[in-house]
């Protein structure tokens, strides 16, 4: 068996700009997972899945993410991901209100001066986008340590069900869906991006590591209490041995209704659970529903090393199935 990056463990924040930390939690800083940044190879990343607690409060949400991304630095994290929908309350009925321009909006500056500031890849989990002729988006925009925007991603797959006499939910009242394969190029290789539905479709994957070659998957994302416990870690694990890759997500924290709310946005009670797995199909660090941060070392090799040792890449049947727009344009 393989010996995968396993020099992974949630830490958790104590910031008095944050929700107190309960008592059983680990210490703030782990100072043996830090000094071994320097022993790190150059196939290997450290990344920071931060697992926000989201309000209705934009602002306060935009320094939760300051805080927690300042965090995440000090712990050695050279990429960073946020949750989906990260400053504004988890409701389709609340994005029409606080859906941003995506070029010129604060949650953006916020993330690209955060970039910036730190030197970092921030994937910046996903915010509702409003567009000029008025159309709402869940977007992803992920920055290069520059400060460049590097990927824009629109959740592709929306969520409309109408089971008769059941639940009936159409995300499309609400949002336009994405039309792009979403990936970008790091120095440790190409990393491609989904937003939560979006990990349900195996295809969409398959296409960003046997097209674009990517090596990691991101998935922003919020399953909810039933989606959760069922599906969540079992989709990671599916993507990451189906593609033999790394699969990253973040989900907000699981907010509790609070009386401060005022405003009447239904509550959503998020699974959390922000989770890396390899190519393997381990899970390397993973948390529950509260605030935090999971730290993860991914050694890119082991990508390369799964795929040569179970060659499933090269012994497909493409004679006998096929996956049309793989085919090198
Ligand atoms: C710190 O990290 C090391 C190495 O990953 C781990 O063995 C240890 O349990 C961690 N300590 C705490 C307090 O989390
Ligand atoms: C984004 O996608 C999730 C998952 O389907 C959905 O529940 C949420 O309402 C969407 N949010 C926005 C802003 O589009
Ligand atoms: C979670 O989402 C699924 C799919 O929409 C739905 O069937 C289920 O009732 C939801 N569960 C909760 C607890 O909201």
């Amino acid at each position: 068996m393989m010996r995968l990056a396993n020099r992974s463990v949630a830490f958790w924040l104590s910031s008095t700009a944050l929700h107190s930390v309960s008592a059983f939690r680990t210490p703030l800083r782990n100072k043996s997972f830090a000094s071994i940044t320097t022993a790190l190879s150059m196939s290997t990343v450290r990344v920071a899945l931060c697992q926000l607690p989201v309000t209705d409060d934009t602002e306060k949400n935009h320094q939760t993410a300051a805080t927690f991304i300042e965090n995440a630095v000090e712990q050695g994290a050279e990429l960073v991901v946020l949750p989906e929908i990260w400053n504004s309350p988890y409701a389709t009925a609340a994005f029409p209100e606080y859906a941003q321009d995506i070029d010129k909006g604060p949650s953006r500056r916020l993330l690209q001066d955060l970039a910036t500031k730190h030197k970092l890849w921030l994937v910046g989990g996903s915010i509702p986008e409003r567009t000029a002729d008025g159309k709402i988006y869940n977007t992803s925009l992920v920055f290069n340590p520059q400060g460049e925007l590097v990927a824009k991603h629109r959740k592709v797959h929306l969520f409309d069900i109408d089971v008769p006499g059941g639940i009936t939910f159409f995300e499309s009242d609400t949002l336009s869906p994405g039309e792009t394969v979403s990936y970008f190029s790091t120095p440790w290789g190409n990393m491609g991006l989904g937003i939560c539905y979006d990990i349900r479709f195996a295809e969409y994957a398959m296409l960003l590591t046997q097209k674009h070659d990517c090596k990691v998957l991101l998935y922003p994302g919020a399953f909810n209490m039933t989606t959760g416990p069922a599906h969540w870690e079992l989709l990671q694990r599916a993507r990451a041995v189906d593609n033999q890759c790394f699969v990253l997500t973040a989900s907000p924290a699981r907010a509790v209704e609070t009386t401060e709310s005022k405003k009447p946005y239904p509550h959503y009670t998020a699974w959390g659970h922000s989770t890396a797995v390899s190519p393997w199909g381990e899970v390397i660090a993973t948390t529950d529903e509260s605030p935090g941060i999971v730290m993860a070392d991914l050694d890119l090799e082991k990508v390369e090393d799964m795929r040569k040792s179970i060659p499933i890449r090269n012994q497909r049947r493409t004679d006998l199935y096929d996956l049309l727009q793989v085919k090198k344009e």
